[in-house]
């Protein structure tokens, strides 16, 4: 049997559009609390097998979604290419930061696949505890992405160190974005090879890219990860998720080699039906704001999404991940609600 998911990646139609979330395992669920507790430090789930194959299935128990997505993170690649990285409570990822070019040269020139083994593992884990129809997802993030936690050593709200870093060293920045592809290409060829029946790529902050970075630094690495991925795994189904790219998107998507495009909630729906997927299966965009607040600001939401898009091949998704303050109700609410419309 052909999995939900994996069909509208090869381009068919669904009448109930598969579901699940980004974010959807995470501190709004009180059983990730419960093992998050018991926990001092974040990496220390996400590289514990049982840990992380136990909250990766801990979605799919409750709300019985189309697909589970390994519980883990887009940090783990700094941190197996050497660097630092470490999560406070308060303040999100911390991580040694890369001011001069110089400071590249601390990276390792591969990444080191001993450090991900657990997460390989847990691959497999969740395989064998998996519902036939449910299927897993792999993912990491886009080198872009990953350059602007990198350089500034922490989340930023513009990333205005890693653009400043590529405008005043503009090779030594394509050397590190270079080498992120092949970190990527490498990780996620090792996740088909464990099991995972589909990739994202996320890149949270193309938005802000200038029209040419867009090319440079989102476009053409993810366009390079596909081609490298396929080239060991030629059925590979990959997801790309460039948040923020507004009509660039067109490029992406005659570009980047994706099967499918993510799309957050900021997006034109007459754009994304009639020039994004016209070309290519669709996912999102649900804001997660709506689904935060629920009610009918969460049903209305949720309807003009399944009318607008659940026409052609479409997988139901947020926009973005799920808000740690989002009542479970309003999750259970939205699930009911998207297989009820078909
Ligand atoms: O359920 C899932 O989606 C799978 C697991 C997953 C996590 N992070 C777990 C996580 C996935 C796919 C990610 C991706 C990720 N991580 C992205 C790209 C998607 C996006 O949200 O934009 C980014 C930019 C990161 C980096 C990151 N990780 C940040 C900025 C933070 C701190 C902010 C926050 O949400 O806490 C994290 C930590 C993190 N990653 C948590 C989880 C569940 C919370 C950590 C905790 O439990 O203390």
């Amino acid at each position: 049997m052909i999995k939900p998911i994996i069909r509208v990646l090869h381009g068919e139609r669904q009448s109930i559009p598969p579901i699940w979330l980004m974010r959807q395992a995470g501190r709004y669920l009180p059983e990730y609390r419960a093992i998050r507790g018991k926990i001092d430090n974040f990496f220390d789930l996400c590289f514990t097998p049982k840990l992380a194959a136990e909250v990766t299935l801990q979605p799919i128990r409750r709300f019985a979604f189309d697909a589970a997505i390994l519980f883990s993170d887009i940090l783990v690649i700094p941190h197996a290419l050497g660097q630092r990285v470490s999560f406070t409570q308060a303040d999100g990822p911390r991580l040694d930061a890369l001011n001069e070019p110089v400071e590249l040269g601390q990276l390792r020139r591969q990444i080191n696949h001993a450090v991900l083994a657990p997460v390989y593992e847990t691959i497999g884990r969740v395989k064998t505890e998996l519902p036939g129809q449910v299927a897993l997802l792999g993912f990491c993030g886009a080198p872009w992405t990953l350059a602007t936690y990198m350089i500034a050593g922490m989340g930023t709200p513009d990333q205005l160190p890693a653009r400043t870093f590529a405008y005043r060293h503009p090779d030594a920045f394509a050397a590190l974005i270079d080498l992120l592809v092949d970190a990527s290409a490498a990780y996620l060829i090792r996740q088909f090879q464990a099991g995972v029946d589909a990739v994202q790529i996320f890149d949270t902050w193309a938005g802000v890219l200038p029209a040419d970075g867009f090319g440079s630094y989102c476009v053409e690495p993810c366009a390079k990860i596909v081609t490298k991925v396929r080239k060991e795994i030629p059925a590979a189904k990959i997801i790309g998720f460039p948040r923020g790219a507004g009509t660039r998107l067109k490029r992406y998507v005659a570009e980047a080699g994706v099967d499918a495009v993510g799309l957050d909630w900021m997006i034109d729906s007459g754009f994304a039906r009639n020039e994004i997927q016209s070309r290519r299966p669709i996912q999102g965009n649900l804001d997660p704001l709506a689904l935060l607040v629920g009610g009918r600001t969460l049903d209305a939401a949720t309807d003009r999404i399944v009318e607008g898009f659940g026409g052609g091949p479409f997988i139901f998704n947020l926009g973005h991940g799920v808000l740690p303050d989002t009542p479970v109700g309003h999750v259970e609410r939205l699930v009911s609600r998207v297989r009820g419309s078909g």
